[in-house]
């Protein structure tokens, strides 16, 4: 059978770069990129894009009827950050945007879903150090509480109706491509532009403030790799730790001054993003992963940022 994929929330940090990937995978033809904004030049030229908004059901029904995907991609999403900021909104888009997709996957057979959550699921009381897959979740976020629901909505719809629906728990993405969009961890990808541009980056969150990240060549090989594994290797159906590398804001200062010795990092007062981040776990403990499905990632600190720099520099 012939594969057709939609990516929704393609023009977004990770959008962007899996409909990439997946291009190059099955065929420019074969995957459309839906968004609420227009594409960059790029992505709209090189396969087909619609115009959607998750929570619009006759567009997405329109859309699902067009185009009968085999597998769908939801992207589209508000973060920690922003979700704090209008956490009804938060709500509504995180949380019916998926059981939108989930109910027209059913209805239209679509093989397979696959839907990110996040370290914003664990909660303050969850353990802060190679957190386990299973333990105490009390997200104390709407986004955090958007995602740990829809792990059970898509759990629940894997039992009840049989869906292939797949995920993993995103720490902290980094990447060069496309702007990140308003999380607490990205405060990891603004030092590098701060310490190209300027030679001096002032941090969001605290020096010691540990939290678990992932370079993102590393999160979409992982996402294709969790999707293209056997189904009856997949034995977590509400969604799978990942993780990559943990650090603080003053090691990965340390790491960039290795490139830039004058790079200087400084700390801000006060930030509503400093508490979010100390609800969430340090490191992750992601031998689920790696049993059911190979998981291992390819990126280190210190690789990560050269890539980082190589790239943000060209
Ligand atoms: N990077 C996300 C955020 O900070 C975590 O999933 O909101």
């Amino acid at each position: 059978m012939t594969e057709k994929l939609i990516v929704l929330g393609s023009n977004g940090q990770i959008g962007t770069e899996l409909v990439t990937a997946l291009r190059k995978l099955y065929g420019e033809e074969h995957v459309v990129a839906c968004d609420i904004r227009r594409p960059d030049y790029d992505m709209k030229n090189s396969g087909p894009f619609e115009f959607v908004n998750v929570l619009e059901k006759d567009t997405l029904n329109h859309i699902f009827k067009k185009y009968k995907p085999t597998q769908v991609y939801l992207l589209a999403a508000l973060l920690s950050a922003t979700g704090e900021q209008n956490p009804k909104l938060a709500w509504d888009l995180n949380m019916n945007g998926l059981l939108n997709i989930l109910d027209l996957a059913i209805a239209y057979g679509t093989s397979k879903v696959y839907w990110p959550s996040s370290i914003a699921a664990f909660g303050p009381n969850s353990p802060k150090n190679n957190t386990p897959q299973f333990c105490i979740m009390d997200p104390n976020t709407v986004y955090g509480i958007s995602k740990l629901a829809g792990e059970r909505w898509c759990e629940y719809y894997f039992h009840k109706y049989g869906l292939d629906v797949r995920s993993i728990r995103y720490p902290g993405l980094i990447s060069w491509k496309a702007a990140p969009g308003g999380g607490t961890t990205d405060y990891a990808i603004h030092i590098f532009h701060d310490a190209l541009k300027k030679g001096s980056y002032t941090s969001f969150l605290n020096a010691e403030t540990e939290l678990p990240m992932m370079y993102m060549d590393d999160a979409i090989r992982g996402t294709i790799e969790l999707m293209n594994a056997e189904a009856h290797k997949i034995n977590i159906r509400s969604s799978y730790n990942f993780a990559g590398v943990s650090f603080t804001p003053e090691i990965l200062a340390g790491e960039i001054r290795q490139h830039l010795p004058e790079f200087k990092l400084e700390y801000k007062e006060h930030d509503p993003r400093q508490e979010i981040a100390d609800s969430w776990p340090k490191s992750i403990d992601d031998s689920h992963a790696t049993r059911d499905w190979g998981w291992k990632p390819a990126y280190d600190l210190s690789r990560m940022t050269v890539d980082m720099l190589n790239n943000l520099k060209s």
